[in-house]
């Protein structure tokens, strides 16, 4: 592994290589093998505040961590110098790793850095992860789609819920999200109420189940159950920083029975055959 600094202007070595890579929504056990192998052969990493400390864990000493959450990630000159870091440090020769919370291409920008690597010649990869959009709901024991409860399902932002997001962002087509059987919002913190308010106004029914979910696939995960319209009337309370997901629609009906029959520990516990598999086959087995 090389020692690490940061690019210089001027120098012109060969490129390294780099990866967009999906630490998948908290839970470490399920970032993918992929995605370990390659921090773990990185020299740089580039980070968003989303990824848990047990993940920022698993990146070996010596290799220069960056935490670029913290350049205000979100905001579109933000993302302009996350790209400069990104191409800066590949074409200054090292392996970079762009670790991103969830899915690089879910809400995640990824896109956005692939086609500065692509304009800047810089070889790279994408690792997939597990979205939050499908892991959240699932550790709260809601399936997205559900046979006689949801055919579709759509993962939208709360970022546009407004109006007076027009012009600055593509305002959501609420009417026909209305129709869509189950919704999964992103970023809904801040925006929660707005979000309801629109579906409402759109047509969706007061009484449609929502889940409010906190710190999905941690230890910390905190699981509300509502409605639509107290959604619109209350809003929410979320601690800043930890991030929220919302499902709306008539799967959230199943939460109390799927969810309160997950074990406790069910982020721990491996199906009992791999338990033999691993440790109680005999020697040579
Ligand atoms: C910038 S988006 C990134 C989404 C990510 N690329 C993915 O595929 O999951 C961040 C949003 O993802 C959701 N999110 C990510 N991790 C979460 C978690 N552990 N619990 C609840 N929501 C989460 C929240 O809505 C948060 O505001």
């Amino acid at each position: 592994m090389s020692t690490v600094e940061r690019p210089q202007v001027g120098e012109a070595p060969a490129p390294g290589h780099a990866w967009l890579v999906g630490a998948g929504p908290g839970d470490p056990e399920l970032l993918t093998l992929k995605a370990l192998r390659v921090i773990e052969a990185a020299d740089v990493v580039l980070h968003d505040r989303l990824v848990s400390r047990q993940i920022l864990a698993l990146i070996p000493t010596g290799v220069l961590r960056l935490d670029v959450g913290k350049l205000g990630y979100g905001r579109s000159m933000f993302q302009d110098r996350i790209n400069e870091l990104l191409v800066g440090f590949a074409a200054a020769g090292h392996d970079v790793v762009r670790l991103k919370g969830g899915d690089p291409f879910v809400f995640g920008r990824g896109g956005e850095e692939a086609l500065a690597l692509a304009a800047a010649g810089i070889p790279f990869d994408i690792v997939p992860g597990v979205t939050a959009g499908v892991a959240v709901p699932e550790a709260a024991g809601i399936p997205v789609t559900h046979r006689g409860l949801a055919r579709s399902v759509a993962f939208v932002t709360a970022e546009s819920a407004e109006p007076a997001d027009a012009g600055t962002e593509r305002v959501h087509d609420w009417a026909a999200l209305a129709s869509i059987d189950t919704l999964v919002v992103f970023m809904a913190a801040a925006r929660a109420t707005a979000t309801a308010s629109s579906l409402l106004a759109a047509g969706r029914s007061p009484a449609t189940p929502v889940a409010v979910l906190v710190d999905g696939t941690l230890s910390t995960m905190r699981t509300e159950l509502t409605d639509l319209g107290s959604l619109a009337e209350r809003g929410i309370s979320v601690q800043v920083g930890r991030p929220c997901t919302l499902v709306i629609g008539e799967v959230v009906t199943l939460a109390p029975r799927i969810g309160a029959a997950l074990s406790a520990a069910s982020g721990s516990r491996v199906p009992r055959s791999a338990r033999i598999a691993h440790a109680d086959r005999p020697a040579g087995g």
